[in-house]
């Protein structure tokens, strides 16, 4: 029995539109093949939304997401902003403020590699071949949301990182609970030498250890963290951490695979759950056609699997996406000598593959 699918649909700022777009013709390529209805309402958010009513994440965009079964999200973020620290209203708040309030505390990334891209990777094939892991990022938490502020002469700045016992163990339950799913090995990421949130967070991961024995529980520095990554990126399964520290580890991740336009993520919580690529909005590209639309369909794989608990239709997704890469059906950032497909070609192809199926 097909079902209705309610999407909200933000595709933001830079590339977002086109390659939301691609991830829309895939989605309505799976709902036709499994009678699926499915109905977008699309919202502003980012710069266009500043521009437009002068808040990047209006009331009105808020009450669509909460009203939908899953967010579609593209990438938010403008040129315009970056260089000016001055500013006072930026897409980027948009972003956290989502984030705050659809409870969104859990960002997942998966890193995965694809056999025909390993050649894309700057790390030695023998090192990424088979590297398989779950990212697992705080994302309402930490120094991204404690209190910032400036002295009144302008020349100190501070940021406090707040973590409490709720926060950490809820995050890392679900750490526990994928790497059960998984290879049953979970690594905590903290700066527990240094920092006091992070010695919380190792107290409260050795607490709540001894209830999955059969998970193979490992503690691990950040500044060592990144450093495996490089390394020996197959010793991960699951990686759980702090918001800031999860940043930046997943962009160190998200470039072992090959192309970061590759990769999806999901952020999960207390209302509805969002899907988008972890690249950002990429100006210089926009409205070219060119930029790749991989990670925003294998987002809208993640969705159906995640949102809707449709595994099939999320696998077949999956499956055309790397037919595709196998048929060099691939946008240029991919392809180096060999031909470049616009981005809505990449998106119509995997769509029609999944037609044909
Ligand atoms: C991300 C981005 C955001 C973050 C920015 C755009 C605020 O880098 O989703 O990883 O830092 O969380
Ligand atoms: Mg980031």
């Amino acid at each position: 029995m097909g079902k209705t699918l309610n999407i909200a649909v933000l595709a933001g700022d830079g590339i977002g539109p086109e390659i939301i777009d691609q991830a829309i013709k895939v989605t309505n390529a799976v709902c036709a093949k499994f009678g699926h209805e499915v109905k977008y309402k699309h919202a502003i958010t980012g710069a266009c939304a500043i521009d437009q009513v002068g808040d990047p994440y209006p009331p009105e965009t808020h009450q669509i997401c909460m009203e939908s079964d899953a967010v579609l999200f593209g990438a938010v973020g403008d040129p315009k902003f970056d260089n000016d620290p001055t500013a006072k209203v930026r897409p980027e708040q948009g972003l956290l403020r989502m984030r705050k309030q659809l409870g969104l505390y859990a960002n997942l990334r998966p890193v995965e590699t694809f056999k025909s891209l390993l050649h894309k990777s700057p790390l030695r094939q023998d090192l990424v071949e088979g590297a398989d892991f779950m990212c697992i990022r705080e994302l309402t938490g930490g120094i991204y949301f404690g209190e910032k502020g400036r002295s009144e002469d302008g020349n100190t700045a501070f940021d406090n990182c707040v973590y409490t016992r709720m926060e950490v163990e809820r995050i890392l339950k679900l750490g526990f609970e994928y790497a059960m799913k998984r290879n049953k090995k979970l690594t905590i990421v903290d700066k527990a030498n240094v920092l006091e949130t992070s010695r919380l967070w190792r107290q409260i991961g050795q607490e709540m250890a001894p209830s999955y024995p059969e998970v193979e529980t490992e503690y691990m520095f950040v500044d060592n963290a990144a450093m495996r990554i490089i390394q020996w990126p197959k010793s991960f399964d699951v990686m759980v951490t702090e918001n800031m520290f999860g940043d930046i580890l997943t962009d160190e991740a998200s470039v072992i695979t090959g192309s970061m336009g590759l990769l999806p993520s999901a952020s999960i919580g207390l209302h509805t759950s969002l899907f988008e690529p972890i690249h950002g909005s990429y100006p210089q590209a926009a409205g070219k056609n060119i930029a790749n639309p991989v990670a925003t369909i294998l987002s809208a794989a993640m969705m159906f699997e995640y949102a809707f608990n449709m595994m099939e239709e999320g696998t077949l997704i999956r499956e055309a996406v790397a037919a595709s890469l196998e048929a060099g059906v691939v946008t240029e950032d991919i392809a180096g000598e060999g031909k470049a497909y616009k981005t809505s070609e990449v998106g119509t192809w995997i769509a029609g593959y999944i037609a044909k199926k």
